[in-house]
């Protein structure tokens, strides 16, 4: 659907609002990826130089604005030209990754506030987007880190990002690792992925499992969709911070006031 006059309204009413959002990820659970051939899918860094200039020319680099401003990235501004494009005129997927979202934001804050939490600990970060989560969890001390996201395009500017902030690039997954067996981890942490009924299901059955096989630590980032709010997954959490999220995040997030980290305790 592409009734949205641009990335305007795409930041302003995420998620459902004008459908874009919604229909990228529920339509095939997969990437809307327009190669068949996608060289850096999979676990790596591996930079295209083509996607590289084009995630250079349509993204600003900015710290403001977000819960962390130790943490730069590559983001959608007001400054660059597809905040006020027609979203249909966007050659990609849709860029959840130029986005810092509250519920990573706020799970981001933790982590830098709360290093021993993470310090020499396995970390994987589910739905990674920009990388901020992932890239906190590295600031404050992580041994093994791994982002995944289903989107290729998000794995570039997790690398993008991570040089930005003078760190050597982790491994970046593509593939849906809720397809796959489970690998042990100290922690997993995921940053506003409660947005959609059928994904937050698959969310709550995998961590589940994953907390019965490893006795994983999981921390949630959310600022409250309903999605997350109604999900059965509210019997078994545990609040541990309540941030306030900033102006800008505020207005770009349709009003949302508050961003919340909860432990998943199955
Ligand atoms: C709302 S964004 C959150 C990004 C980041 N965690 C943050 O808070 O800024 C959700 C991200 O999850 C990714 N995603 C959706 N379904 C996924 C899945 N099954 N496995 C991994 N990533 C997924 C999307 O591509 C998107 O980048």
């Amino acid at each position: 659907m592409a009734l949205c006059p641009g990335w305007r309204a795409f930041a302003l009413f995420p998620f459902n609002r004008c459908g874009v959002l919604g229909k990228a990820v529920r339509s095939t659970g997969l990437p809307l990826f327009p190669w068949g051939h996608c060289p850096w899918r999979g676990t790596g860094s591996f930079l295209d130089p083509e996607m590289k200039a084009f995630l250079e020319e349509h993204t600003e680099v900015t710290r403001s604005g977000s819960l962390t401003p130790e943490i730069q990235l590559r983001l959608l501004t007001p400054r660059c030209k597809f905040w006020w494009e027609r979203a249909d005129l966007w050659p990609h997927s849709d860029p959840y990754w130029a986005i810092y979202w509250p519920g990573g934001q706020a799970l981001s804050r933790y982590l830098l506030d709360n290093p021993d939490i993470v310090r020499g600990r396995s970390v994987l970060d589910i739905g990674s987007g920009c990388g901020a989560t992932a890239i906190a969890a590295k600031m404050s001390g992580a041994l093994r880190i791994l982002a995944n996201d289903i989107d290729p395009i998000a794995g570039m500017a997790i690398t993008l990002n991570c040089e930005l902030n003078r760190l050597n690039p982790f491994p970046v997954l593509t593939k849906n690792i809720l397809d796959l067996a489970q690998d042990k981890w100290d922690l997993v942490l995921l940053g506003d992925m409660f947005y959609d009924e059928d994904l937050a299901d698959s969310l709550h059955q995998w961590l589940k499992n994953c907390c019965q096989a490893h006795r994983t630590r999981v921390l949630i980032g959310d600022p409250g969709r309903p999605q997350f709010s109604g999900h059965s997954i509210q019997h078994q959490l545990l609040k541990v911070a309540e941030y306030s999220l900033p102006e800008p995040t505020r207005q770009e997030n349709n009003g949302l006031t508050t961003s919340t980290v909860w432990d998943f305790q199955p």
